[in-house]
């Protein structure tokens, strides 16, 4: 494994972390609905655009349009980089369509990380963020998130930013074990004013130094 260093996107967060998050680690973003983890998703997408690292956002409580509109409203113009495949939004409501008789079963984890898998070696993504991660793992049972956690693991040169609600005590205590770091962000962030860049390839700089703890696990 290298040592590179992958910057979130927050100065405050990276100047904690030693430069950034550590290439081909998993990391969980924990805060209560509101608090700021999709901005920062997109901002640590959108740091990798400017330095050329693809990113791959996985949208399973929004709509891309709404993905887009976000991040428009914040100053950062997706389309060129949708356009040249540097940025992929992936819906993943079709993962909760029921099919007849399957309903019980909920979302089949292992065709999620296999689909992932294929998506992330075909675009090249260097940088993933599944937004939130608890619908994915139907039941709730760390074993599915340990399974998708060590698929997306495959990819060493991929690093992913895994989003969930700070209520979802079962899948944090999956942070342990699974993942590299846990980011809480609290509503300390909101409270401090946005500043947004008018240029996403201007360094992009949000306040989460007041709301953001990060916490390093040893794996
Ligand atoms: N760093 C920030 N500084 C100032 N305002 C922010 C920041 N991050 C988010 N916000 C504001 O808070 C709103 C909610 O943020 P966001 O949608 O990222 O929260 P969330 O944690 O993803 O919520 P949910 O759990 O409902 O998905 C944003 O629309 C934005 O207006
Ligand atoms: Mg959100």
């Amino acid at each position: 494994m290298s040592g590179k260093r992958i910057p979130t996107g927050v100065p405050e967060i990276d100047a904690l972390i030693e430069g950034g998050l550590r290439e081909g680690k998993s990391y969980l973003v924990i805060g209560e609905p509101g608090t700021g983890k999709s901005v920062l998703s997109l901002q640590y997408l959108v740091r990798g655009l400017m330095d050329k690292e693809k990113g791959l956002y996985v949208a399973i409580d929004e709509k891309p349009a709404d993905v887009i509109e976000q991040a428009a409203s914040l100053g950062w113009d997706l389309a060129p980089f949708i356009e040249s495949k540097e940025f992929l939004i992936l819906d993943a409501s079709a993962y909760f369509v029921a099919r007849s008789g399957d309903t019980a079963k909920g979302v089949d984890v292992q065709r999620v990380a296999a689909d992932l898998n294929t998506y992330i070696t075909r675009m090249g993504a260097a940088r993933v963020v599944i937004d939130p991660l608890g619908p994915l793992l139907a039941s709730r049972n760390p074993d599915q998130a340990r399974q998708l956690i060590y698929a997306l693991q495959a990819n060493a040169n991929t690093t992913h930013l895994l989003t969930t609600y700070s209520s979802d005590k079962q899948l944090r205590s999956v942070e342990e074990y699974l993942v590299a770091g846990t980011m809480v962000l609290s509503n300390g962030a909101r409270q401090r004013p946005l500043r947004a860049p008018t240029d996403p390839r201007k360094n992009a700089r949000h306040r989460h130094g007041a709301g953001a703890v990060f916490i390093p696990h040893r794996r």
